[in-house]
């Protein structure tokens, strides 16, 4: 499958103009994170690249960047970041909500506390970053809240339901805001990446999975997992996500979702071509998973 190039979406470059705009990106201590506030400090943008616990030597640039202290559960955190933010650049213009956790293992293993610890960042930290930002952007007419979901939400996936969940939500969050929004100057986008094995989340997640299998599921985990290895070369990358991140804060269009990757890219086409019953079939056949008997 080929590679999305950032050309090959739609975009206009919002940070070639004289003034840099500016883009405030949540967890950028890794992963498409620090992809991105990489990708946008090459394009000559402000960036307020926040992060849990502030690494400044991440990134190689001075007058550009403030790297601050931003954690998407505590609500006067996010407020802070966000002062500070238009304290040194004068005002942000995007806000990229890609801060997110996972968590692997069938549903029934998952425990209440996780499940409730996926919610707090996935979904009502990006909510209550969005809720924090948009007073800001109404005031100026204009922004763009870029919210990075999955391809989990073009494509759920099998044991991690929690987490699919928690992205599903913020789907529907942002189609709705889009319409909220829109006629205040306002754009919402969507980026959808598919599976990145390279970057912390997969392997934060991989801690925990051995004790959320129970044994009834082995069998189609064992065939599940060993699938997701078939094909490494298709996954997405940091490169990848950065792109779509990228095109969706300077695309001066109404497109709402970007899958970014080349499987999201598939799955998206799919979950496009095929009636509901023929797209679970192809996912069913992807994962090794079967239909429950005809007699039950
Ligand atoms: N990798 C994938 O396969 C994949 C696929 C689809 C979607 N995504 C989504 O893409 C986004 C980025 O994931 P990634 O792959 O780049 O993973 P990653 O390398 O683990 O990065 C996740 C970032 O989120 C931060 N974070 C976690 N909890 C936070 C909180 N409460 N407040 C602020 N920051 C917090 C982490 O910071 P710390 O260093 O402080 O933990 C880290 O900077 C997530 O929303 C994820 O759900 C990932």
């Amino acid at each position: 499958m080929a590679r999305p190039s950032p050309r090959s979406y739609c975009s206009e470059h919002q940070g070639e103009t004289n003034m840099p705009s500016t883009v405030l990106i949540t967890g950028c201590s890794s992963g498409f994170g620090l992809a991105s506030a990489k990708l946008f400090l090459a394009r000559g943008w402000n960036v307020v690249a926040t992060m849990r616990s502030p690494q400044p030597h991440l990134l190689d640039e001075k007058d550009r960047l403030l790297v601050t202290a931003l954690d998407v559960t505590n609500p006067s955190s996010i407020a802070a970041a966000i002062e500070r933010g238009i304290a040194r650049f004068g005002q942000i213009d995007v806000i990229v909500n890609n801060a997110g956790i996972g968590w692997f293992g069938a549903a029934e293993a998952t425990p209440d506390e996780a499940v409730r610890q996926v919610f707090e960042t996935n979904t009502f930290g990006v909510i209550a970053t969005t809720q924090a930002i948009i007073p800001h952007l109404r005031e100026r007419g204009s922004g763009t809240i870029v919210n990075v979901t999955s391809s989990v939400g073009i494509a759920p996936m099998p044991l991690v339901a929690a987490y699919t969940a928690s992205k599903f939500a913020i789907e529907g969050f942002s189609e709705s805001l889009a319409y909220e929004l829109g006629s205040l100057g306002i754009r919402v986008k969507i980026v959808q990446p598919g599976f990145a094995p390279t970057t912390n989340f997969a392997s934060n997640f991989r801690g925990n999975m051995s004790d959320l299998i129970p044994a009834a599921y082995a069998d189609f985990a064992g065939r599940y997992l060993a699938s997701m290895q078939n094909e490494p070369t298709a996954y997405t990358t940091g490169d990848d996500v950065a792109a779509a991140v990228y095109a969706a804060a300077t695309s001066k269009d109404d497109r709402l979702r970007y899958p970014a990757g080349p499987d999201s890219v598939m799955l998206a086409e799919l979950r496009r071509a095929l009636p509901e019953e023929a797209f679970m079939a192809r996912i069913r056949t992807m994962v090794g998973a079967s239909s429950p008997p005809m007699h039950s």
